[in-house]
C-alpha cells in the first residue's frame, strides 16, 4: 500500500515551469477534490474565517487558483454570497462539483488572468502563489490587479515558508509599499502530514 505522505511528496512541492505545473493539477484533477478532503485540509476554512475580520458578506471575491472549489465552499460557509472563480488548469475547473458555488468560473492563462483591473474588492488564493503551483513572480502582478485598499487573502504552506523566494516575494511588494499585511496566522494545513500554513491577509494601498 502506498504511505499516503509518499503521494504528494517530494513531486508536489518543488518548484516547476508553468507547463509543468498545469500538467501536474490537469492529472490530478479528478482525484484532487476527495483526496486533499480525506487528508484533513484545513487552510480553506482558516483562510474564510479569517477574511470575515475584514470583509463585508456581501463584498465581490475572486477566488483566484480556485481549482476544484473547495476555497469558494468554505469562503460560502462562513457567509459569503458573490464569488467567481478561475484557474489556469481547465481539468481543475471541471470539477467544481457544486456550480452553486460561484457566480461565474472561467479558465484563464498565467499571462493573462481574464479579468479586468480593480474589478474585485477582495481576491483570495488558497494555496495557489505555492511551490509547486504559481511561482513567487505572481504576487506583484495579482497586487496590482486590485483596486486601492483591496485584500489579497493568499496562504503559504510550510514548503512556501521555507522558500526563500516566496518570502522575498512577499517582503518586495511590502517593502516597495505596494500592500501591507494586515493579518498573518499560522495554524494546520494537512492533518495526515502535520503540515502547517500561514494564512496571510495583505491591503492594496
Ligand atoms: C493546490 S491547488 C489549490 C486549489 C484551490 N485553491 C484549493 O484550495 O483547493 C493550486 C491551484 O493553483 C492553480 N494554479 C497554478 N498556477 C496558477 C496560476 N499562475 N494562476 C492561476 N492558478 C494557478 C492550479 O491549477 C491549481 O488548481
Amino acid at each position: 500500500m502506498t504511505d499516503k505522505k509518499d503521494v504528494l511528496q517530494p513531486s508536489l512541492w518543488t518548484p516547476r515551469p508553468v507547463d509543468e505545473t498545469i500538467a501536474v493539477y490537469a492529472d490530478w484533477a479528478d482525484r484532487y477534490h476527495a483526496e486533499v478532503t480525506e487528508r484533513g485540509y484545513q487552510t480553506p476554512d482558516r483562510l474564510a474565517a479569517a477574511l470575515t475580520k475584514f470583509a463585508a458578506l456581501d463584498t465581490e471575491i475572486l477566488d483566484f487558483g480556485c481549482g476544484t472549489g473547495i476555497g469558494g465552499a468554505a469562503l460560502r460557509k462562513v457567509g459569503f454570497r458573490t464569488i467567481d472563480g478561475t484557474d489556469v488548469t481547465r481539468q481543475m475547473l471541471d470539477q467544481v462539483a457544486d456550480r452553486s458555488i460561484y457566480r461565474k468560473t472561467w479558465h484563464a492563462s498565467p499571462a493573462d488572468m481574464g479579468f479586468a483591473a480593480g474589478s474585485y474588492p477582495v481576491i483570495v488564493a488558497v494555496g495557489v502563489i505555492s511551490l509547486g503551483a504559481a511561482p513567487p513572480e505572481t504576487l506583484a502582478p495579482l497586487i496590482d490587479m486590485m483596486p486601492e485598499h483591496g485584500l489579497l487573502a493568499m496562504s503559504y504552506n510550510d514548503p512556501t515558508l521555507a522558500d526563500q523566494s516566496y518570502a522575498d516575494a512577499l517582503d518586495a511588494v511590502c517593502d516597495a509599499g505596494l500592500a501591507e499585511v494586515i493579518f498573518r496566522e499560522h495554524g494546520p494545513h494537512l492533518d495526515d502530514v502535520g503540515m502547517g500554513s500561514d494564512v496571510i491577509i495583505l491591503r492594496h494601498t
